[in-house]
């Protein structure tokens, strides 16, 4: 029995295990129940007399050699494995890409920041509204031509409820709830029923400007957006007011600024007017203020409506408003610097 357990100490020794298969046929034949050891073990019940000490210590020898050895293997290929996991520490890294704010949320900020300074606070409304907030509250007569001025995707199941044609919506939810003086930019995506192109979505998105106050007049509206004009396309903007009909305001305007591509001059983009469009406004239409429980003899009001859209073309010049929502990031990445 000694010699047998001598030929197995060089034997386990002079092992060689490279991998996880070989460790646990390594296990199985030296140290599992039925195992080499155990059996020895065993065998050395049967060791009587002056044998049984130096049999038992090259036994506990054996056993204890073999466990090292294991424990041993098994850290070996532990660590093989890690290392090969993390490859080569000393290469650079890979470059983290920084994702850019979208154009029109670039725009959209940028309307705000500057309402901000003038005093209004930012109100938003739901996307999918009711037939009293998007038109009759508006006044919008029922069964009005006015109501097809805005091709509406309507709920099939129920025609009251439908998705916002306009951010208008959101003055009648703030007045209802709230009492004057209002003083509120309100941003968000609208929806309409037309064919897309590059000259048409069927959703876009909107800032909405609203001001209750006693005296409001036409002449601060013109002031609020001739400052407007100025902080977002430069001060030497000029802008002009050209009559126009919402049910909601009157008298109602829509307002060009002098062509930021050419200083008024007239180019191709202005088709050589000198002037583009760039929102629609007017004084709140006292039909309006009482539908809100507003008492229009005391106080007046302006509103206004700009598309983000529009604002972010004059800004970046994007040919194509379907641009906008294919998130393309070949398009979307030329923004990265303008943050
Ligand atoms: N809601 C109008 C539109 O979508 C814009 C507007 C807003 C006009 C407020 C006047 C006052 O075209």
């Amino acid at each position: 029995m000694k010699e047998k357990i001598t030929q197995l100490l060089s034997e386990i020794r002079s092992a060689q295990v490279t991998n996880k298969v070989q460790l646990e046929e390594f296990r199985l034949k030296y140290l599992s129940k039925k195992g080499i050891i155990s059996t020895l073990f065993e065998d050395f019940k049967q060791v009587f007399g002056d044998q049984k000490k130096e049999v038992g210590q090259l036994l506990n020898k054996l056993k204890n050699e073999t466990q090292e050895k294991f424990s041993s293997f098994l850290q070996n290929i532990e660590n093989e494995n890690t290392s090969t996991e993390l490859n080569d520490l000393t290469l650079p890294g890979d470059p983290i890409q920084v994702g850019s704010l979208h154009p029109i949320n670039i725009i959209r900020n940028e309307i705000i920041d500057i309402f901000k300074r003038l005093g209004f606070t930012v109100s938003e409304g739901p996307e999918i509204e009711d037939d009293w907030h998007v038109f009759t509250a508006l006044n919008f007569p029922e069964e009005h031509p006015a109501r097809d001025m805005q091709d509406t995707f309507f709920i099939e199941k129920n025609p009251d409820i439908l998705l916002r044609t306009h951010t208008s919506s959101v003055q009648i939810r703030v007045m209802e709830n709230q009492k004057p003086p209002i003083r509120i930019i309100m941003p968000g995506r609208v929806f309409r029923n037309e064919a897309i192109s590059a000259r048409a979505h069927c959703f876009f998105h909107q800032v909405e400007g609203l001001y209750i106050d006693h005296n409001v007049s036409f002449a601060d509206l013109k002031q609020t957006l001739l400052y407007f004009a100025r902080e977002m396309f430069g001060n030497e903007t000029q802008i002009r007011l050209r009559p126009s009909y919402f049910p909601f305001t009157e008298p109602s305007a829509e307002m060009d600024i002098s062509c930021n591509l050419c200083g008024g001059k007239g180019c191709a983009f202005c088709k050589h007017t000198g002037w583009v469009e760039i929102l629609g406004c007017g004084m709140v239409d006292p039909n309006v203020l009482e539908n809100c429980q507003i008492n229009s003899k005391e106080y007046t009001g302006y509103a206004f409506g700009m598309g983000i859209e529009r604002i972010t073309n004059l800004k970046f010049q994007v040919k194509d408003l379907r641009m906008f929502s294919e998130n393309d990031v070949r398009f979307l990445k030329q923004f990265l610097s303008t943050i």
